[in-house]
């Protein structure tokens, strides 16, 4: 949808644009000056669950994800939100609220913002970070012989949409929720540390959609272990159960012909890795040689981290 803008936008105009139309990433990148750039994105969606102040929150999390997958830190941002007319005020209060205490524990300030009218909410933020231009985080960054670490399971998709459907036990839904709150701050902590120049966040487009454009940017292709992915405790059920959102058939009809399954994988195993996510984890290209020091810092740290594939040379992703 962007691709006119490219044309109009020319990035030779723009030489401290360092990320923008021209390389397609988390977040737009502007080089301030040798040691500073400032980090801008903007994300915003209808409810993913029932409590108001989780749907905030989740909102929240989600749209600080992209500064992190940049390796930046996110300082400053603003609400975005369309709200029924006829929604109890308490919760709209409460959907800001979740959002902003989600904020404050991402040290970021929330500074203003724009509201509209809409029959359906949506909610997100606007965020400015900073970075350092010389060790952003992009799609563009990972190499052959990188191992690929995945910071959060999978299944949020799945398990939501269950939930409504009104067929999500209360113990699966708390899971997700748990997981969707959990700012990316630390994982990208981690990949900072460890020198990592390529990774994203695994949003809408799920584990393969965003592994691919990670694929593309990079020129090399992807393999990953099915049985190292981390899935949610319910996912597996769900999934059997079908109740995927819509979404994942459009990622498998968009991502399916540069993916190669297993023959043994069956059908819900796949669709799990077209599973949309809200709020995911962060995926890492790891230089080989200093894997063992992230998995070690990020166990000091509390923050989970699993090894799920590799980079290799070629195009695509293969799931064995
Ligand atoms: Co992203
Ligand atoms: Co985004
Ligand atoms: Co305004």
């Amino acid at each position: 949808m962007l691709r006119p803008l490219s044309s109009i936008f020319k990035s030779s105009d723009y030489p401290d644009l360092l990320v923008g139309l021209d390389s397609p990433d988390d977040a737009a990148v502007w080089r301030l000056d040798d040691s500073r750039a400032l980090v801008l994105t903007t994300d915003f969606f209808t409810p993913v669950v029932d409590e108001p102040y989780d749907y905030g929150a989740i909102a929240a999390a989600n749209s600080l994800s992209d500064v992190y997958a940049m390796g930046g830190t996110p300082f400053l941002a603003l609400n975005i939100a369309a709200l029924p007319p006829d929604l109890d005020p308490e919760i709209s209060a409460e959907i800001l609220r979740g959002g902003a205490e989600m904020a404050v524990r991402a040290g970021v300030v929330i500074a203003g913002g724009h509201t509209v009218q809409d029959k359906e909410p949506k909610y997100g933020l606007v965020v400015v970070g900073f970075v350092d231009p010389s060790r952003t985080i992009t799609k563009g960054g990972a190499r052959p012989g990188d191992c690929l670490v995945l910071t959060k399971p999978l299944g949020f998709g799945v398990t939501t949409t269950a939930l409504k459907r009104q067929q999500a036990f209360p113990e699966d839904v708390a899971e997700a929720v748990g997981w969707m709150t959990r700012l990316n701050r630390d994982a990208g902590r981690l990949a900072l540390e460890a020198g990592v120049k390529g990774g994203t966040d695994v949003t809408g487009f799920a584990l393969l959609g965003h592994g691919l454009e990670l694929a593309n940017a990079s020129r090399v292709g992807l393999r990953l272990h099915f049985e190292r992915i981390p899935f949610l405790s319910g996912a597996r059920k769900y999934a059997e159960a079908w109740t995927f959102p819509g979404g994942a058939s459009d990622n498998l009809q968009y991502f399916e012909d540069q993916v190669k399954f297993a023959a043994s994988l069956d059908e819900a195993s796949r669709m799990l890795l077209f599973d949309p996510q809200t709020s995911g984890g962060l995926l890492l290209a790891v230089p080989a040689e200093r894997l063992d020091g992230l998995l070690q810092r990020a166990a000091e740290i509390d923050q989970p981290a699993w090894v799920i594939g590799e980079v290799i040379e070629g195009a695509g992703i293969e799931v064995d």
